[in-house]
């Protein structure tokens, strides 16, 4: 793995991920080392790519699906044969390998199909053929990653006002995207316009991605930007400085139930209690009209030393405690105000969206 090193000020100069110049390796910012080290590496191996979705050095739906797209691309490039079927064969392994390092956000099987459709409908083309057409295919999903995330921002704008206090949870931000991000999308091009946003961005334990990487990204775009602890979301809407909350998502279920980063739930049902509008931005490709209800989604379980020893100096909890922790929750769509996708606001998300999207 080549590290190759950036240094910036500014979030919003930096690219997430990217196909190389010489298009031989996956870049990515490693978002592990944020926000104190803005850090590139230069991922070429199928097992580094596998390593980085699931250690979190590229996470979040949107920016998974990309990573996995161009890796997969790379995966080609190894396959070294002229025989079509044996090529697919190859490929299809590679594929699932891919598609195992993460189980929630539906956007990596999502991509990885995309991309295997491409070798299934490209039969009688030579090896070289083929692996262009997937590399236009892996840069085509991150450009369309780009354009819809603009697209949620846009119709997420017409559920705000100038001076709005916003709540956030985890990162659904720039760095879970190719651009601008999901729930972030809004505040982007909110602080464009001038709209003063006072934004509280949730620390989202146990790792952080709230604080890490959304207080950074949003500081670093020059947004008054709020950092609390999640246990003080009850406090700051009570204070009545919340007017609604964004949130992104991992996976949205066919009856509109949502998977996001643990610790959503409760903050929808807090924003229940105080009448506080809790709306979830997702692009098409986070939705899975093959899974019928949140109970159904797959939820990933992580390391007990992610609770117990990361970020203290010392452990902080007692040796051979049990611990519970799961990545995501799944938020009841009774909950939902709307889901807001690049195709407009979804106020009954089971009802409406297959018609209007
Ligand atoms: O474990 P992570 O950091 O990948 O979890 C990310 C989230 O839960 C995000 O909110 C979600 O992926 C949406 S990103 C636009």
């Amino acid at each position: 793995m080549k590290r190759g090193k950036l240094m910036t000020t500014n979030i919003l100069d930096m690219e997430t991920l990217a196909l190389d110049e010489e298009e031989r390796a996956l870049v990515i910012i490693d978002q592990t080392k944020l926000p104190n080290k803005a850090e590139y590496l230069h991922l070429k191996t199928q097992g580094e790519i596998w390593t980085a979705i699931r250690e979190l050095q590229v996470r979040g739906a949107p920016a998974i699906g990309d990573a996995a797209a161009i890796g997969i691309y790379l995966a080609a490039l190894e396959i070294d044969t002229d025989d079509y079927d044996e090529f697919a064969r190859r490929f299809h392994t590679a594929a699932d390998y891919l598609n195992s390092s993460r189980p929630t956000a539906v956007n990596l099987s999502w991509a990885l199909n995309r991309m295997e459709n491409i070798v299934k409908n490209a039969e009688g083309k030579s090896t070289a053929e083929i692996r262009t057409l997937l590399r236009d295919e892996a840069l085509r999903i991150k450009q369309e990653d780009i354009d819809i995330c603009k697209k949620i921002g846009e119709h997420a704008l017409t559920l705000v006002k100038p001076g709005y206090g916003l709540l956030t949870h985890c990162n659904a931000g720039q760095l879970a995207t190719a651009k601008y991000g999901t729930a972030t999308a809004v505040m982007y091009l909110g602080h464009k316009k001038g709209y003063n946003f006072k934004i509280y961005a949730d620390e989202t334990r146990p790792l952080l991605q709230g604080a890490r990487l959304t207080a950074y990204e949003l500081s670093a775009a020059g947004m008054d930007v709020t950092l609390i602890c999640d246990n003080m979301a009850a406090t700051v809407m009570k204070n009545g400085w919340i007017d609604a909350v964004f949130v992104g998502c991992d996976r949205v279920a066919a009856n509109g139930d949502v998977a996001n980063k643990i610790g959503t739930s409760g903050v929808a049902i807090l924003a229940k209690h105080y009448g506080i509008p809790f709306y979830v931005c997702a692009p098409s490709s986070t939705i899975d009209r093959n899974t019928a209800t949140g109970a159904n989604i797959c939820i990933e379980q992580r390391p007990s030393e992610e609770v117990t020893d990361m970020w203290y100096k010392e452990r902080m909890a007692p040796k051979g405690v049990n611990v519970y922790n799961p990545a995501f929750d799944v938020t009841d769509h009774e909950l939902i105000t709307a889901i807001v996708t690049e195709g407009g606001i979804f106020k009954n998300f089971a009802r409406d969206f297959v018609r209007e999207l």
